[in-house]
């Protein structure tokens, strides 16, 4: 069951998280226990600007984000959660994906400043930032579409998928080994 917004305030831990979510820093850490990565919520952090969108905003924008993913037909090409191909990289993980952040390339070579902005740049003109023989299609995402569907693999990043898929991060010169 999806969890919600006093869950996330009282640091109560769910499989599924609610959508406020985007309003946290998520990280993957290695939890001994479970011998694989689990996604851990951190402290607030800024997505587009604040860390105060509520549970209403929030989910408005993971649903247009899903809507986008279905409209634009993602899982074509990757795969989201289980579900999908392997055309392209998973992206169950993505917005943990070392590229997006600050010691990646992704920010520079889009010119932005923050993973969020960066990614919705990256998905609004992917075939100029190609950084692999495989490219990803322009696939006439908007702005409003770009921030729901960051803020969809941010969620989505969030959820505890049991260490699914292995190895994310891992793999030399794969997507995410960058
Ligand atoms: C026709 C195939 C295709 C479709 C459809 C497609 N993509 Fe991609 N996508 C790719 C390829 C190929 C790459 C790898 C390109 C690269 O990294 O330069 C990629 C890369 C990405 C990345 C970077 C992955 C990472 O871990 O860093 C994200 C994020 C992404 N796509 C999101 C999306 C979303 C969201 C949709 C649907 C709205 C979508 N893609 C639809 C082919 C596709």
């Amino acid at each position: 069951m999806m969890g919600n917004d006093t869950d996330l305030q009282n640091g109560v831990t769910k499989k599924v998280p609610g959508p406020t979510v985007i309003n946290y820093k998520i990280t993957y850490e290695m939890s001994a226990k479970r011998m694989h990565e689990v996604p851990v919520i951190g402290e607030k952090e800024n997505f587009f600007g604040r860390d105060d969108w509520s549970e209403e905003e929030a989910a408005e924008l993971l649903h247009l984000g899903k809507l986008g993913s279905q409209a634009k037909n993602c899982m074509n090409c990757h795969t989201l959660l289980g579900n999908g191909a392997y055309y392209a990289p998973d992206l169950t993980k993505a917005w943990l994906d070392p590229a997006w952040g600050p010691e990646g390339s992704m920010q520079a070579m889009t010119g932005k400043s923050t993973k969020e902005e960066a990614m919705a740049e990256f998905l609004q003109h992917p075939s100029q930032y190609a950084t692999h023989a495989r490219m990803m299609p322009n696939l006439a995402i908007t702005e409003r579409e770009a921030k729901g569907l960051v803020a969809f693999l941010k969620h989505m990043s969030s959820i505890d998928t049991n260490g699914f898929p292995r190895n994310f991060g891992k793999i030399k010169g794969a997507v995410h080994g960058k």
